[in-house]
């Protein structure tokens, strides 16, 4: 989206992953100081936001958005400028249909914005939003969850927020998460600044989340770029259900795909791999390089590692190679999958200088693990003999 915004991905924190939408004033607070304490909001984690279960279930008398009142007795406007004062930038949650995705309980829900996007847009800045997430569900009707059946258009009422957004003059990151449309890539670079490329990554995490979100992406990585990126969802990092090497093979690849990395586990009291992955300052500059180009997908091999690979803007090449096997091994990258025929290469979780690489290098990778290197100095390889065929006669 051009709204000057995001032009490197979003980093932040979301209580989903940890907390689903059982979410209070308390908790929240405590989460904003735990981002300071840990050092992540000096890593670059800056965006505070909500999710689900901060809405009330009905507006007021004069139709205004607001907020559940016996979990945020202080009110949205308060948390908000708690979070403002901590140095954050602070983040709300709606959606583009009648409701929002969850239930409260019986028949009752949250709000959504549908039909109120002005007034709507009017109210999360005056509140202090500097992002939103705006989800899809309850978007064809108020009576049915129907945000999963495509070909739904729903464009529309991205676009409405879009522009309400807009004219309030405030600067705020437009979160699309649209994953019941079809083919949303297609349209939302220009309607928001990132857009969500699949269903829920969980919870709980699993490592067939990962692979499948990863799949996901292989058709639409070259939609990115600034301002407009795919979003993997929310990070698992520091949520039990992953080992340590499917954590950061992770976080890795959803920093080099350039997704929004938004950190989604309680802090309270990480585990030190937590902090070791979430801070990893290469991985992190790989997320924020200024080119802007997510890795695409360069090769499977069945069962045992892909091989993904794009280019940094200091002209380097930056590759992940991911180990799918369920065991350590000896895992070799092969510098013609990634069209190279030799590199300088770094090791980005290490910061190892591996040297010169000829044709092909090789390490151990964990289980699940991956190499995440960048290639330097590189000069193409030899261009493949493909045979290519004439164009079609239009006669
Ligand atoms: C949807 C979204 C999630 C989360 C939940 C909240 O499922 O995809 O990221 O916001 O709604 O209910």
């Amino acid at each position: 989206l051009n709204n000057q915004l995001a032009r490197t991905p979003a980093m932040g924190w979301n209580p989903y992953n940890a907390f689903l939408c059982d979410t209070t004033e308390e908790q929240y607070r405590a989460a904003a100081q735990n981002l300071i304490d840990t050092g992540l909001k000096d890593a670059g984690y800056e965006y505070f936001n909500l999710d689900c279960g901060w809405q009330g279930t009905a507006r007021t008398s004069s139709g205004t958005f607001t907020w559940n009142s016996t979990r945020f007795p202080s009110g949205i406007p308060a948390l908000a400028q708690s979070v403002h004062d901590l140095g954050l930038k602070f983040g709300v949650y709606s959606d583009a249909g009648y409701y929002s995705c969850d239930f409260v309980g019986g028949t009752a829900h949250w709000l959504g914005s549908l039909g109120y996007e002005l007034s709507d847009a009017d109210t999360f800045t005056s509140w202090g939003a500097d992002y939103l997430k705006y989800d899809n569900c309850y978007a064809v009707n108020s009576t049915d969850f129907v945000d999963d059946y495509p070909p739904i258009e729903e464009e529309p009422h991205y676009t409405a927020m879009r522009d309400a957004l807009a004219s309030t003059g405030r600067p705020v990151v437009f979160s699309v998460c649209e994953w019941g449309v079809q083919d949303p890539a297609r349209w939302a670079p220009a309607v928001g600044n990132s857009w969500r490329i699949s269903n829920d990554i969980g919870p709980p995490p699993s490592w067939d989340n990962i692979f499948r979100i990863l799949n996901q992406l292989v058709p639409v990585s070259g939609f990115a770029g600034p301002g407009a990126w795919n979003d993997l969802d929310l990070l698992e990092v520091g949520n039990v259900g992953l080992t340590v090497a499917e954590q950061e093979s992770h976080f890795a690849f959803w920093a080099a795909a350039k997704s929004p990395l938004l950190v989604s586990t309680d802090l309270t009291n990480p585990a030190a791999s937590t902090l070791t992955i979430l801070k990893n300052a290469r991985i992190i500059a790989l997320n924020q390089d200024a080119f802007g180009k997510s890795i695409g997908f360069k090769r499977r091999y069945t069962n045992d590692n892909d091989v993904w690979a794009g280019p940094l803007s200091d002209g380097s090449t930056v590759a992940v190679v991911i180990n799918w096997q369920n065991n350590s091994r000896s895992l070799s990258i092969n510098l013609a999958d990634v069209g190279l025929a030799s590199a300088q290469a770094t090791d980005l979780w290490t910061g190892d200088d591996l040297g010169e690489i000829d044709v092909e290098y090789t390490a151990t990778v964990a289980a699940h693990g991956s190499l995440v290197l960048k290639l330097s100095n590189t000069y193409p390889a030899p261009a493949p003999s493909f045979t290519t065929y004439p164009a079609a006669s239009s006669s």
